[in-house]
């Protein structure tokens, strides 16, 4: 990662110059992309592009922007990554309360009372203790924080420094890397990305992924073994995306909500449950998580009930008929 020990005007050489020989030597940690490579991929589904293109950046000392709808990977990707690369990882949901002081640290004050301010009786914040030990700070929604926050940002990310009055200077450790996400559907309380920040990452954008990727996360975090079910929750989750009825449609977190509350019925149920139970779940699971178009004069339940009768119509044999349904076809 980029020698933010160095000062700004070391770094500064003639323009010409290659980037790479201004670099510091590469870590061991980037010896081992590969084996990183490897360990993500054993808690992610697919993404092999868009987790290149992270550790790519890491690789390469810059920061990150995430962008794209909730529920598309960008968390469990970031926390793979920062695992598998064996960086200390901090995570900080943006929002409007987000002060500066929250991201920096702040001096206890009691013992500032009884004593005076004393270096040691600091104690650091996310953001300082991602500078401190090299790691990776995580901003999620970072869309949704005051500017006064997000410009306290740009300092470390472009210079490696951050000075704290009465504390003094913190400098970035070598690998500290600064991974923020944001929905591009997020319009409500959030603020214009300003340039300067926007100048200092990369932007990756993340979208859906394919249908058979989506079942095999639902079979991940559901360890569910029934395949209609899965598909079934999963036709339906996708049809929300596409529907001219809904505005913003739902990710595979809806999915997994249908086959777990599910699951979870049939087991409160004897094993009992039919179409009536899975349109149940799905009300459940989707009611909350869609953006009904405006114009419409439709409630999410019956918009709901659309998408599983669409999903019904075109997965035929293969939609999900029931725990108890199955039973009497097998007995
Ligand atoms: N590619 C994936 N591999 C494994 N799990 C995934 C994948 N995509 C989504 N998930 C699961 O779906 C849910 C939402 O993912 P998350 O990373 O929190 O999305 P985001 O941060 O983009 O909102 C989590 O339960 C996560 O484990
Ligand atoms: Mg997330």
């Amino acid at each position: 990662m980029t020698d933010h020990s160095a000062k700004p005007s070391e770094e500064a050489g003639p323009s010409c110059r290659p980037q790479p020989v201004t670099r510091p030597p590469r870590s061991d940690r980037v010896e081992r992309a590969y084996a990183i490579l490897e360990g993500v991929r054993a808690e992610v589904v697919g993404r092999d592009r868009e987790v290149r293109e992270i550790l790519a950046a890491m690789l390469a000392h810059r920061h990150v922007l995430l962008e794209g709808p909730p529920g598309t990977s960008k968390s469990t990707i970031v926390r793979a990554v920062a695992r598998s690369m064996e960086m200390p990882f901090h995570f900080v949901e943006g929002s409007i309360e987000l002060s500066p002081a929250k991201l920096l640290g702040h001096f206890n004050p009691a013992k500032v009372l009884q004593d005076n301010y004393r270096q040691d009786y600091f104690e650091m914040g996310p953001l300082t203790l991602a500078m401190q030990e090299g790691g990776v700070l995580y901003l999620e929604e970072f869309n949704r924080m005051s500017s006064e926050a997000a410009n306290l940002l740009i300092t470390p990310m472009e210079e490696g420094l951050i000075n704290i009055p009465r504390y003094g200077l913190v400098t970035a450790a070598a690998d500290f890397t600064i991974i923020c996400s944001q929905n591009p559907y997020d319009d409500v309380g959030t603020l214009q990305v300003s340039r300067a920040f926007l100048d200092r990452v990369v932007r990756i954008r993340m979208n859906y992924q394919s249908e058979d990727e989506e079942a095999e996360i639902v079979r991940l975090r559901t360890c569910s073994e029934d395949e209609s079910l899965i598909r079934t929750a999963v036709r339906i989750t996708r049809l929300t995306r596409e529907a001219e009825e809904i505005k913003i449609g739902a990710s595979v977190r809806a999915a997994i909500d249908i086959v777990t509350v599910l699951e979870n019925l049939m087991l409160l149920s004897d094993g009992n449950v039919g179409e009536e139970d899975l349109a149940d779940a799905c009300k459940m699971a989707l009611t909350s998580k869609i953006w009904p178009a405006e114009t419409l004069n439709a409630t999410p339940e019956e918009i709901v009930e659309r998408m599983i009768d669409r999903a019904r119509s075109q997965l035929a044999g293969d939609f999900y008929l029931g725990a108890e349904s199955k039973k009497k076809v097998t007995s």
